[in-house]
């Protein structure tokens, strides 16, 4: 259909134009041949399309190079490990991306994270750091295992992984005293020391970060310190041994083809094995045995909890760098008891927290392969397969030490980060883009800013933060407020047009009933239960990310429905206009995230989504391409020169995923933004507006923004979605 807004008439932008195109999951995953992981699995099909344009093996050429490794090289040869053949002896590291949803649920950046580290050709990809209880999440967007919950998504990830032909593994963990609880869990009491062992490591990771976040941090570590009082009880002890345990069943259960459990960076099966942190209330030291205990009770519990034969390997701490940590010689013993215990493998790690900044150990750990001898050692000792890490940053030095004999299989963590094509350039002699050591992914996690990497093209990057910046206001979680029988006919009406609930959303129906009933709404209540009962089966969704609540109206429903918002974090909350009810419009210019008044047409009408070019209509973009039904439009109101729309509109494109060909419109300036947006809404016949909040003055405006408060007034029956 061609767009009915009055396009400037100028010949570059009629290039824009055309045929509009509907924009939702189901459409673009059909006009996406041959990517089923998209279709199976619930991974974002506009960004699987992106990624599949820019990093897929099967969507890139192979450059041919006189420096590439030859194909009887070590590296690509097809390895077992514990019953399973890997297709090469590259194993992709556990790196904690912080991209899960802050209720531990997979979410869609995660899915397509995992995919494109698949996509490297890599024959084992481990899947880091998930946690197995509440009280052991490093970040609250920490993937978590702790309920039968979590399985689906997982079941998900696990699929990609196999789609793309590499072996999958989960790193369970629990963080100990680094988790984000009040009462973090540890062996002893620690204190401020175990900030740091000196202050020069203290000092170092603090200048690490932008003078202005120090303060926050200090008093963020300080806070965390004071909270070290006390050693964990057995019955604490048992109930995290019984955690990991769950925890491994359910990673079975989700489709993954080993385990691996987390003994490195300080967390907790670490904590316990360390001398450091390890210590007896009466002073002295434990025995290596005694420390032990622990991670290799958990170890027992997790290989009774599996099927016999199911791969569980272990991340061993091999050097701590801290007094009294563990150094190689404890962790060769260790090791040896791992060996005796069943391991299918051990992954070397090198420092914690504590010691990771340390400048000493920053020169160390600056050489490429630093983990080398360790490796040789851990090879020497133990008849397990050793996994490497630790800076392999070219193909030709993990060669050698695949013919030196001194790790099995080679592991890249950040290199991998910096550039996905590793493997293929070992193929073609390509140049590898090379990890800078820059640590600024680890400051990114430390800071809750979900992982990125400064070698990736800045496309990529900003892609990635969008996306993050997007899952930030949890788009996923969904409050629908009903508080009449229309209501509930009006919702009826938008999930006809598409079931909105894609396998990681969550929705929550609220109904809100008057003093002594409504039994118009009551009956209305009732069958769209039922209804939506057969829709999310017909769909085959998770039934329980749907669900029904009521609430008796007491005082101001507004308030009501921000409480309702607030205490159950949602991102996105949706109300129905309604003639003589101030209360709903209240809703929308008092909450800010994202949150709209459906109209009269809600399902499947043509929606305008006004577009400018800055950050905030970015996420709009981003977030209406993947979440909102109907046909859509995307205007611009012409204030720079068309040549530069063209130019920012194929960029926006590109970041938020939207198929290359999608149009925009775009009129000329004539009575300011609301006026001509909201001529264009009438002269269109538009049923809705998705936009971003813009523009400030008033304590209206203040509130909601100047130009969304003037569609707000402007708009009578038609939907107003507002991102923020
Ligand atoms: C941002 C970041 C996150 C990490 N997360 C994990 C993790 O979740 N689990 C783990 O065992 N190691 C983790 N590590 C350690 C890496 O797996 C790896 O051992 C380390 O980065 C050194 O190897 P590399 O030079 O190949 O990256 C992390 C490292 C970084 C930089
Ligand atoms: S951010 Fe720096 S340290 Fe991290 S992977 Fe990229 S280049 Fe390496």
């Amino acid at each position: 259909m061609r767009s009915r807004l009055l396009n400037v008439p100028l010949p570059r932008l009629h290039r824009f134009r055309g045929q509009a195109i509907i924009i939702g999951s189901e459409s673009l995953a059909s006009r996406a041949p041959g990517r089923n992981a998209a279709r199976d699995t619930g991974l974002d099909p506009a960004a699987a399309r992106l990624l599949h344009r820019d990093t897929h093996p099967k969507g890139r050429p192979m450059a041919d190079s006189t420096h590439a490794l030859d194909q009887h090289a070590l590296l690509f040869q097809p390895y077992r490990l514990a019953g399973q053949t890997l297709k090469n002896r590259l194993a992709a590291l556990p790196l904690f991306t912080g991209y899960a949803y802050t209720d531990g649920h997979v979410s869609p950046l995660l899915l397509e994270h995992y995919w494109r580290l698949a996509g490297s050709g890599a024959g084992l990809v481990v899947v880091g750091n998930v946690a197995v209880a509440p009280d052991g999440v490093t970040a609250p967007n920490n993937l978590r295992l702790d309920k039968d919950e979590f399985v689906p998504g997982l079941a998900r990830l696990a699929r990609v992984l196999r789609d793309a032909g590499a072996v999958s593994c989960a790193q369970l963990n629990h963080a100990g005293r680094f988790a984000r609880t009040e009462a973090p869990l540890m062996p002893a009491p620690m204190d401020a020391t175990h900030l740091a062992f000196d202050m020069t490591s203290l000092k170092a990771f603090m200048e690490s970060f932008p003078l202005e976040e120090r303060f926050g941090l200090t008093w963020m570590v300080m806070r965390k310190a004071a909270s070290w009082q006390a050693g964990m009880s057995r019955e604490q002890r048992q109930d995290v041994i019984r955690a990991f345990a769950q925890a491994a069943a359910r990673a079975v259960a989700a489709g993954f083809d080993m385990v691996e459990l987390h003994g490195a960076t300080g967390y907790l099966l670490t904590q316990f094995l360390s001398a450091y942190t390890n210590r007896p209330a009466t002073g002295g030291s434990l025995p290596l045995a005694k420390r032990a205990a622990f991670p290799l009770d958990v170890f027992r519990a997790v290989r009774s909890a599996v099927p016999p034969g199911y791969p569980v390997g272990f991340r061993l701490l091999v050097r701590e760098w801290t007094p009294d940590g563990v150094d190689l010689p404890e962790a060769l013993e260790f090791a040896a008891l791992l060996e005796q215990e069943g391991a299918a493998y051990v992954s070397a790690s090198a420092g914690t927290y504590n010691s990771i900044f340390n400048p000493a150990i920053r020169r160390l750990t600056a050489r490429p392969g630093y983990l080398r001898q360790e490796c040789a050692a851990l090879k020497a000792r133990v008849g397990l397969p050793v996994v490497t890490a630790g800076k392999i940053l070219t193909p030709p030095l993990a060669e050698r030490i695949l013919q030196a004999g001194e790790a099995d299989l080679i592991g890249l963590g950040r290199p991998l980060l910096a550039d996905p094509d590793w493997l293929r350039k070992a193929q073609t002699g390509a140049k590898v883009n090379a990890c800078i050591d820059c640590y600024a992914c680890l400051r990114r996690i430390v800071r809750d800013q979900g992982l990125n990497c400064v070698r990736r093209p800045p496309k990529e990057q900003k892609r990635v933060d969008l996306e993050y910046a997007l899952q930030g206001r949890q788009t996923y979680k969904t409050l629908i407020v009903l508080a009449s029988a229309e209501d509930a006919g009006r919702l009826r009406e938008l999930w006809s047009g598409r079931v909105p609930a894609r396998v990681h959303d969550a929705a929550t129906v609220l109904f809100l009933h008057p003093e002594g009933g409504d039994v118009a709404l009551a009956q209305a209540r009732d069958d769209l239960r039922r209804w939506c009962q057969e829709q999310w089966r017909d769909h085959g969704l998770e039934p329980e990310r749907l669900r029904f609540e009521d609430r008796t109206l007491r005082g101001a429903a507004d308030d009501l429905v921000l409480r309702e918002a607030e205490a159950g974090n949602f991102g996105v909350v949706l109300l129905c206009r309604q003639e003589g009810e101030a209360w709903r419009e209240r809703v929308l210019l008092r909450r800010d995230r994202i949150t709209g008044l459906l109209g009269e047409n809600p399902g499947q009408g043509r929606v305008l989504v006004p577009f400018d070019f800055s950050p905030a209509s970015l996420l709009v973009l981003r977030y209406v391409s993947r979440a909102w039904p109907g046909d859509l439009t995307f205007l611009h109101v012409l204030e720079n020169g068309p040549r530069e729309a063209e130019k920012q509109w194929r960029e926006a494109k590109e970041l938020t995923g939207l198929d290359e060909d999608t149009p925009l419109a775009v009129v000329a300036r004539r009575r300011g933004p609301a006026q001509d947006l909201l001529d264009e809404v009438v002269r269109g016949g538009f049923d809705a507006v998705v936009m971003g909040r813009r523009g400030q003055g008033g304590l209206r405006r203040l509130l909601l923004g100047s130009v969304s408060a003037a569609v707000l007034r402007g708009l009578t029956k038609q939907t107003l979605i507002l991102v923020a």
